[in-house]
């Protein structure tokens, strides 16, 4: 995720560009730029955020009335001025800025380098005016067109040319990207927010649409260049909602972003049946030579480490354990070069997971790193760095990081199988398939949320709350209660549901809830027996279970159903309501759903 902004009219573009990209600020923030036409085409880019980028723009006096900004968030090439954005094509005549991911950038850099070009950046976006550029015969619109023609991957992107200095063109394919009418100007931007100071009228474009942009008229057109209707949508939101996209808090945005966060994770990684990890660099030998794995990790992360030990045992068969980076680094764990050490962290920055892998190195473990922040500490000291992908991660509480460090994760060890040889070419492609199904499931989930805050709505009394589950539903309970205790600040405990005789069921009372998650379906009946035991004694239990499966109806007092999945990778979406109940108890109560009391989004101490 990035942002992006332009702007054309009779007004300097500078103000209008910075005020934007600060409304845009939470869709990266990990460098930032401007490029502006005026008696030159001048652009000023920074590593950091809009304030550095403000700062660096104090001494420089740069006039202009069109122009396109961006604030980054780094997914090739490591936050720097270098990487920052726009970047120019060779000649420097013609600037562009891009959200999304150029997949096939290395073949287009590759043939462009054969042909002398110089690249400046690490990114995958500079390959774009670069390319532009190769096509340019004097109309910028053609030449995008053709450019674009010839990516792959996910792109909204503006471009400039100082030959052309009354248009900027726009391009959207699976990334957002709006525009706003004004009166004599025109606006683009990422997101709402962004524009809602200057007009209200706004066109939501939409994939494959190209647009030319002036002052006094914009044409959109479809990718054979013909024109096409686009509706004016107008929009009433308070600037201060609209950040967070209409939603009340940055925790249910980025739930309700889970769908999108799949399907980037998959992205490059999942090619027709075929599951790969361009990234990964360890050869089958090194593989081969592995017999022990670990994941560490701390809180939410570790969790979805909990997840990949099950995967590792059944597809590699390789003894696995997963173990939270702050007890890890004071032990003294059997560890060689024969292990494999992943380390998962959203930030990258958590002092006991840095730790950690710093201990499981020194002791010649090769390491992985599943990491969401690039260029973060752990992304540089791992041997080999596989981001997730997930975009910036505002609430404290993690959610769509999760869902993509299970995925990224299971899409790894899928990938280290087939190496192995222990995937079927069969099974390689029913999990495909699998996989691409489960935007369309987490979207259902989603979609029924009021399923959920309908239940919550009557759990007033409740003290204190339990979440079981057997083998891979047991890795979600305890990522479910965590998530309810760090913003509800309910008590609330996960268990192996089998555990329950051996103690917990002495608590339970009817002022207790259970949340039994039934989904793993070689273990269905034996934690329907749980769920009886915890009725017996009283307790009120919701339980989630799979579409179908509506036996559980006759003993859990409510059920949400899920959609089915395969059990390897019913994590991802099965999580969804769990954190929905979450948010859904800490919304009813009023609380600061986003800040939680006591925590901070990033552990950077121990
Ligand atoms: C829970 C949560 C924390 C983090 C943990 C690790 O919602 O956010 O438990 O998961 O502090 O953080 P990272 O993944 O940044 O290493």
């Amino acid at each position: 995720m990035c942002g992006i902004v332009g702007y054309i009219g009779d007004k300097e573009a500078l103000p209008i560009l910075i005020d934007g990209l600060k409304k845009l600020e939470y869709r990266g923030y990990d460098s930032a730029g401007i490029a502006i036409i005026g008696k030159d085409l001048t652009v000023v880019k920074t590593q950091g955020r809009i304030s550095d980028l403000e700062k660096k723009l104090s001494t420089e006096e740069i006039q202009g009335t069109i122009g396109i900004g961006h604030t980054r968030w780094a997914t090739h090439g490591i936050p720097n001025d270098i990487n920052a954005h726009p970047h120019f094509s060779e000649s420097k005549n013609i600037v562009v800025v891009h959200n999304g991911i150029i997949e096939n950038y290395i073949e287009i850099k590759k043939m462009l380098i054969k042909e002398g070009k110089v690249f400046r950046s690490e990114t995958d976006t500079e390959v774009i005016p670069y390319l532009i550029e190769e096509f340019y015969e004097g109309d910028l619109l053609k030449a995008v067109n053709k450019a674009t023609d010839l990516l792959e991957g996910s792109y909204a992107i503006a471009v400039m040319s100082k030959n052309e200095r009354d248009r900027f063109i726009v391009v959207r394919k699976d990334s957002p990207l709006v525009l706003g009418v004004g009166d004599h100007e025109n606006f683009v931007a990422s997101d709402i927010p962004a524009l809602l100071q200057y007009t209200k009228d706004i066109i939501i474009l939409e994939n494959g649409d190209i647009a030319d942009i002036h002052k006094d008229s914009y044409t959109i057109y479809d990718r054979d260049l013909k024109p096409i209707r686009r509706n004016i949508q107008r929009i009433d939101w308070k600037i201060e909602d609209a950040q967070k996209g209409g939603f009340k808090h940055f925790m249910l945005k980025e739930i309700f972003e889970e769908p999108n966060v799949i399907k980037e994770a998959m992205r490059g990684r999942i090619k027709g049946d075929s599951i790969e990890i361009p990234e990964l660099k360890l050869t089958k030998e090194e593989l081969s030579s592995i017999n022990q794995v670990y994941f560490v990790a701390c809180g939410t992360a570790y969790h979805a480490g909990l997840v990949g030990r099950y995967l590792v045992e059944k597809y590699l068969k390789i003894p696995s354990t997963a173990e939270v980076a702050s007890e890890f680094r004071y032990r003294d764990p059997v560890i060689d070069k024969h292990t494999l050490l992943f380390v998962v962290s959203q930030s990258g920055e958590t002092a006991d997971t840095l730790a950690a892998l710093r201990l499981g190195k020194a002791k010649g473990a090769k390491t992985i790193g599943i990491v969401n922040v690039v260029g973060s500490s752990v992304s540089r000291e791992v041997d080999n760095v596989i981001y997730i992908h997930a975009g910036p991660e505002i609430a404290v509480a993690s959610t769509k990081a999760y869902v993509a460090q299970v995925e990224v994760i299971a899409l790894i060890v899928l990938y280290m199988a087939k190496i192995l040889g222990c995937l079927e070419t069969e099974e390689e492609k029913h999990l495909a398939k699998e996989f691409n199904a489960l935007y369309d499931r987490a979207n259902n989930i989603i979609q029924r949320c009021g399923e959920i805050a309908d239940f919550v709505s009557t759990t007033k009394n409740i003290e204190e709350t339990f979440y079981i589950g057997r083998n891979l539903d047991f890795a979600l309970s305890l990522e479910g209660a965590l998530k309810l205790k760090e913003i509800s600040y309910i008590h609330a405990e996960g268990y192996p549901a089998g555990e329950l005789k051996h103690g917990p069921l002495a608590l339970i009372t009817p002022n207790s809830l259970v949340i039994a998650i039934n989904t793993y379906k070689p273990l269905r009946e034996k934690t329907l027996s749980n769920i009886k035991e915890v009725k017996a004694r009283g307790g009120k239990v919701l339980a989630i279970a799979e579409e179908g499966n509506s036996n559980i109806e006759e003993v859990a007092d409510r059920v949400f159903y899920v959609p089915k999945t395969r059990d390897d990778l019913a994590p991802i979406v099965n999580i969804i309501p769990l954190q929905l109940i979450a948010y859904y108890m800490a919304e009813t109560r009023g609380l600061d759903i986003d800040k939680p009391r006591n925590l901070a989004k990033s552990v950077t101490v121990e």
